[in-house]
């Protein structure tokens, strides 16, 4: 087998919601397999720290300010980005949010904030970077799904909803752009520890419902996100489109 399936050197890419959790893991995965990493998010803090962490593992990376509702902070941070790097040629859309109740208690505005960022979000970034893709003839679009676009739960109205809208808005996007050496797939991760899980990793009923429900019986580590990002984001994947990928030990073969 070659490694250069799967070498991403010379590679630019930029991930949202880069700096913590999922996508954190996502920037690293991609600088440890040469890419040189934009990361993107809203604390100049975390920026620092995981541009600095992709750094000392001798990649180029820089930490830029993008909020992903923002159509002005989008175009603002791509901007800045084109004019570091000269390319994105690979993009994570990953920033995302999400709020648990019931459907009859879901307040309106905390449904517009979820769809704004985990939906619409992802399709501003592309519209903003994928334009510059097409005149190379090259690029991978990498969306973050959950099995929560494929399967449901209760209490998930708006991140369901967001997240089965990726899947499909994956689909589209991969039709447009097939015959243009433009890949775009989805990731569908099950439950992985992170800020957006806290509370249900701290409750033992629901924590323990993921374990039982999981035909591996547990909830993935981080680490174990990094190889389906390379890969979609390398030559090796490149007859693989429209694809959401899930990465859940067995749960949506139920
Ligand atoms: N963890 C899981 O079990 C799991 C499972 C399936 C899918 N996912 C998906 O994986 C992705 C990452 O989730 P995670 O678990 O890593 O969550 P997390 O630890 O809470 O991180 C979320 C990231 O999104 C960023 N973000 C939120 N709103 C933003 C906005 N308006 N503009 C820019 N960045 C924004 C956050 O940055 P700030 O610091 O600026 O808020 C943070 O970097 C999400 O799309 C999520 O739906 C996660």
């Amino acid at each position: 087998m070659s490694t250069a399936l799967f070498d991403l050197t010379g590679k630019t890419a930029m991930v949202t919601g880069g700096t913590r959790g999922l996508g954190e893991v996502s920037a690293m995965a991609l600088a440890k397999a040469g890419a040189d990493v934009a990361v993107c998010g809203r604390s100049q803090e975390d920026l620092d720290r995981v541009s600095a962490a992709i750094s000392d593992l001798g990649g180029r990376s820089r930490g830029f300010f993008l909020d992903v509702t923002s159509k002005e902070s989008i175009r603002k941070g791509v901007d800045e980005i084109l004019q570091q790097f000269g390319k994105i040629d690979i993009l994570v859309n990953n920033a995302g949010v999400n709020h648990r109740v019931p459907v009859l208690e879901f307040p309106e505005d905390m449904w517009d904030l979820i769809i704004s960022t985990n939906l619409k979000g992802y399709f501003l970034v592309t519209q903003a970077v994928v334009p510059q893709m097409l005149e190379r003839g090259y690029g991978k679009v990498i969306n973050m799904g959950s099995i929560l676009g494929t399967v449901a739960l209760p209490m998930q109205a708006a991140y369901a909803s967001s997240k089965g809208g990726v899947h499909q808005l994956t689909k589209v996007m991969a039709l447009e752009w097939a015959k243009q050496g433009i890949t775009v797939n989805a990731i569908g991760p099950t439950y992985f520890e992170t800020e957006l899980v806290s509370q249900i990793r701290n409750d033992p009923e629901r924590f323990n419902f993921i374990n039982e429900r999981t035909p591996m019986g547990r909830w993935g580590y981080p680490s174990e996100l990094e190889g389906i990002v390379i890969f979609l984001a390398a030559h090796a994947s490149d007859f693989i489109t429209g694809q959401t990928i899930h990465i859940d030990g067995g749960w949506t073969a139920w």
